[in-house]
């Protein structure tokens, strides 16, 4: 479960990645109307969507299937002192969940806007905060924790 769990989740990042740089340009454009739904919100639940299936993957792997947090969680002393364990016990849990946090918080602050111009305000800023966030906390290859971008 563990080869085909993490393939998936390499995978899906690409997706969520596009969805998180696409609602950000999205929740740019002009939002004029309050009475109206925001422009593109579909761009805002679909990003939602793809994120909440990476961190259900990422939760399996971290809690389920990684022999590498299963290691770091037993021995978080030994994982603190070494980079790699400590991105993937500790980093890389950190930025996603904060990206799950502020992707939320922008979605609320967006709903409960008194003007079409802080909704618009609410969402770019959120989305991009969510973005880098995500930005963040991959693997890159040529990082001491990198993994390929691309898993066949
Ligand atoms: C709470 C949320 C998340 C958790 C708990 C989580 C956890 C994990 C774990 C445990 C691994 C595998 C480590 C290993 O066995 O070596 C992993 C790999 C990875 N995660 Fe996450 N993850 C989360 C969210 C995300 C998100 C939102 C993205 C990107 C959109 C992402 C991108 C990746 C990538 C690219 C890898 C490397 C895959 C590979 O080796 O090919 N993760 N994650």
């Amino acid at each position: 479960m563990y080869t085909p769990v993490l393939s998936i989740h390499s995978w899906l990042r690409w997706l969520t990645l596009l969805l998180a740089v696409g609602a950000t340009i999205n929740a740019w454009r002009p939002d004029r109307d309050l009475s109206l739904k925001p422009p593109g919100r579909h761009w805002d639940t679909f990003f939602m969507m793809a994120l909440d299936f990476q961190v259900l993957f990422g939760l399996l792997l971290y809690f389920g299937l990684s022999p590498v947090t299963k290691f770091g969680l037993e021995n978080m002393g030994v994982a603190l002192g070494n980079s790699n364990l400590r991105f993937w016990t500790f980093t890389h849990l950190g930025a996603m969940v904060a990206a799950t946090a502020t992707v939320r918080v922008g979605r609320v602050l967006a709903i409960n806007a008194k003007t079409p111009a802080d909704r618009r305000k609410w969402r770019f800023l959120f989305f991009a905060l969510t973005t880098l966030a995500i930005l963040a906390g991959i693997p890159w290859p040529g990082l001491a924790n990198g993994r390929p971008l691309f898993r066949f």
